[in-house]
């Protein structure tokens, strides 16, 4: 249960460094205060609503304190429409609402319960004669087999933050998310170890097929001679590369487990690959290649372990090489403070850095020019050019 331990007055001292630091507070920082203390006044709550010329502002803010307080709803309707495998039926055909329950084992009350729930975020529309088709929300899902995979697993993030601060009180806690996300090789079992490792890599692929397009349309693969993908997963983005840039020697790094999955869906593909098995925070990278990237890598670790990749990936390269790192960033606060602020922290390591965090650690790893890349969908991923 959530429960503050003391009023947050009197946890500062009025000697406290905190105190001095408010009392020195800039003038826009008052400006903001005043602000909020006129917000949280519910005589002027009463008044803008009341009040023509600031109704349309005042309904737009309580829609949107109602949606971030609704919002663990809507997540679970959504949830439970891609859990019960709603969207591709009815993709298909509309339906009534008892082949809704049919299709979902539910009974009948439930369904309309769930069916009335989706239609009001779009997640379905009522068609004629009291069928249900998808709607506009829905189709995007439906049209994007990634996000429904993140969506299916979202199950453990939710299980974790049933309780917000006692999650926050102890990073090192086990949790369902850490549970999922196993990177430590466990040598002992080495056919749990692949079958864990396959359900993140299966998720990974999925999702792989926006970023990948993005990451390609930013820079050009085709102007070098070696990729080396580090952390590369099942090998999906190097399957992409090597369509965009056919001329590319490829090669991969990953734990061993994963390594053997991208060996053979590589294989599959009838791509070759050099794939090597590995830790690679704790072995040296293949050499001779002069484009490394690390594609949603360095976001799952704490900064002194990114810190060992990019001296790792410098030593790699071959001289002038470029790395490239692609991944969400905190330039976009919802997606990197808040969404993956509490996914990582969950999952007990990493954080999403903004571009300039990452840029001064490439600095302090010794890569001497570094840019940002313009991609079109820079919530999914944006793109760091170093070398
Ligand atoms: C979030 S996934 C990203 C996979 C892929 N780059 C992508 O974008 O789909 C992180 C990858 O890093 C790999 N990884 C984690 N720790 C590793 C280690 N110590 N050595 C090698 N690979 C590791 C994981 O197995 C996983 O495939």
């Amino acid at each position: 249960m959530l429960k503050p331990s003391a009023s947050p007055l009197n946890t500062l001292s009025k000697t406290s460094p905190e105190r001095a630091a408010a009392r020195k507070a800039s003038l826009l920082d008052r400006l903001k205060d005043a602000r909020s203390a006129l917000y949280a006044s519910p005589g002027f709550q009463t008044f803008c609503s009341g009040f023509w010329p600031t109704r349309f502002v005042a309904r737009s803010k309580a829609a949107g304190v109602f949606d971030l307080c609704a919002g663990f709803v809507y997540s679970q309707i959504l949830f439970a429409c891609v859990r019960l495998e709603l969207l591709p039926v009815l993709k298909v055909q509309s339906l009534t609402l008892r082949e809704i329950a049919n299709h979902c084992g539910l009974p009948q009350d439930g369904a309309a319960r769930l069916v009335k729930g989706a239609a009001a975020l779009g997640i379905l529309e009522a068609r004629s004669g009291g069928r249900y088709g998808l709607g506009s929300v829905g189709a995007a899902v439906l049209g994007n087999p990634g996000l429904q995979g993140m969506i299916a697993h979202h199950d453990h993030l939710y299980s974790d933050m049933t309780d917000p601060a006692a999650l926050l009180e102890n990073r090192s806690k086990s949790t369902a998310l850490a549970q999922y996300w196993i990177y430590s090789p466990s040598p002992s079992d080495m056919d749990a170890d692949r079958a864990v490792k396959e359900t993140y890599s299966n998720l990974m692929r999925d999702t792989q097929l926006a970023v990948a397009a993005e990451v390609l349309r930013a820079y050009s693969f085709a102007r070098h001679e070696r990729l080396l993908d580090v952390g590369g997963g099942d090998g999906t983005f190097l399957r992409m590369a090597a369509e965009d840039a056919p001329g590319l020697d490829l090669s991969l790094f990953e734990l061993p487990a994963v390594a053997e999955l991208a060996q053979e869906r590589l294989e599959d593909a009838g791509i070759s690959a050099d794939v090597h098995a590995g830790n690679m925070f704790e072995e040296d990278w293949p050499d001779g290649a002069d484009l490394i990237t690390l594609i949603r890598v360095c976001l799952d670790h704490d900064d002194d372990r990114v810190a060992t990749l990019l001296s790792r990936a410098r030593k790699a390269l071959k001289p002038g090489g470029v790395l490239l790192i692609g991944e969400p960033m905190a330039d976009s606060p919802k997606v990197g403070d808040a969404y993956f602020g509490f996914y990582l922290w969950a999952m007990g390591s990493g954080r999403a850095r903004t571009s300039s965090e990452i840029r001064q650690m490439l600095d302090q790893a010794g890569f001497s020019e570094t840019r940002v890349l313009k991609t079109g969908l820079p919530d999914l991923v944006r793109v760091i050019r170093a070398s």
